[in-house]
């Protein structure tokens, strides 16, 4: 993949839009809630700075769906960002016309400038040419660093690279790009990879996908009582998926076949509700009871999954073992963030959940690479090449 990277750009004096993923929560006061996704750009909205660019933002916030829906407004991001840059950052109430153009126009070298979201516009969706010119015609250059956007194709991460002088990718992309890389194309192994949260119909495809490439394999969350039933055990109300338990047995029979280790839980935690206050057993895999529901992944297979990860070199992470949101059911999570945290190997994890899960524990910096995906992780996951990177490579 040829992609040039905005360090590789002449960027001096000149308009510099750069898409970033600024969809963050906002609470009803105004406040961000969660700005690792702003954190996580500074680096190359510095060396934009650094270089003299004049620096324009541009962002997605919610799915307004082309309606200038108050609530997903960026306005209140400008000065969050402001504090992390400790600089100010001007807020252009559109993100094209004459708002955004004399906005724009008014910027000297090294000014920051955020527009309003960008999914105001109707045609963004649709990755309509005409946004995507109108768009073009605000810069000079233009960079890509929302990588958590980079499964969408639309008119502000597509059909714009179309009509700009240059392009590039930002030092996040860069980055995300090349951890996958070094995790899924060039791996050291052996290349262990976890999957958990609630649904294996979403994760199906990335099961599938990497089963050619990893040497093991560990489920855990809900996900993992599909595969209960496919072994034919009882799984009381436990939630799982009927359609999906054909396709749980091919992942197993599939997995037998390339000779990589699948792990399943040996042991879940299992109450009667969803709900700190429920009284909670521990019950081996094949025993959950009738009335009971697993919601976590029990100590023995915390301790069994720790073993299995103990050889590796590289290991992936997505979707979270169990209810961690709830007190009880949070500890089969801790233990696989322990593991990594404690492990020699690369470890990298996409999620949005298993991001919070880290950030509770204070473990986020222990992790080698925490990637800013959740839809476009679990794409790259997939084999897919996300149209978002595809528009910015070099003919
Ligand atoms: C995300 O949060 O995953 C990205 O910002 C993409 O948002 P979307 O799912 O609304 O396209």
């Amino acid at each position: 993949m040829k992609i040039r990277t905005i360090d590789q750009v002449n960027l001096s004096g000149k308009r510099t839009l750069i898409r970033v993923d600024f969809n963050v929560p906002i609470d009803k006061s105004g406040t961000v809630t969660d700005d690792t996704r702003l954190q996580a750009v500074l680096p190359t909205i510095r060396l934009a700075i650094e270089r003299g660019a004049k620096v324009i933002l541009l962002s997605h916030l919610g799915r307004p769906k082309g309606k200038r829906l108050p609530e997903m407004s960026l306005a209140p991001v400008a000065p969050c960002l402001s504090r992390l840059l400790e600089r100010p950052v001007a807020f252009a109430n559109d993100c094209v016309g004459e708002a955004a153009e004399s906005a724009v126009a008014a910027m000297r070298p090294g000014d920051v400038l955020l527009l309003e979201n960008v999914r105001y516009e109707a045609g963004e969706e649709k990755n309509d040419e005409d946004l995507g010119r109108r768009l073009a015609a605000l810069c000079d250059v233009y960079v890509n660093d929302a990588f958590a956007t980079a499964h969408r194709g639309h008119s502000s991460n597509v059909a714009v690279v179309r009509f700009v002088k240059e392009r590039a990718a930002g030092l996040l992309m860069k980055n995300e790009i090349a951890y996958f890389e070094k995790a899924l194309v060039s791996p050291s192994r052996p290349l262990a990879a976890i999957f958990g949260g609630a649904k294996i119909s979403g994760k199906i495809e990335a099961i599938r996908n990497v089963l050619d490439k990893v040497d093991k394999i560990l489920i855990g969350g809900a996900m993992a009582n599909t595969f209960f039933a496919a072994q034919g055990y009882g799984i009381g109300r436990s939630l799982y998926e009927a359609e999906m338990v054909d396709t749980a047995k091919q992942v197993l029979s599939g997995a037998a076949e390339r000779k990589v280790r699948l792990y399943l839980p040996v042991d879940v935690v299992v109450a009667g509700r969803l709900d700190a206050s429920a009284p909670t057993r521990t019950v081996a895999a094949r025993e959950i009871p009738d009335d009971w529901m697993a919601l976590d992944i029990g100590p023995a297979t915390g301790a069994l999954f720790r073993e299995a990860l103990r050889d590796a070199k590289t290991i992936v992470w997505n979707g979270p073992m169990g209810a961690f949101e709830t007190a009880p059911f949070a500890a089969g999570t801790q233990a696989v963030m322990r593991a990594l945290a404690d492990s020699n190997a690369l470890t990298i994890v996409g999620g949005g959940d298993t991001d919070t899960a880290l950030h509770k524990a204070g473990l986020f910096s222990r992790m080698s690479y925490v990637s800013t995906g959740g839809g476009a992780f679990l794409e790259l996951l997939e084999g897919k090449h996300l149209p978002g990177i595809a528009a910015l490579e070099e003919k």
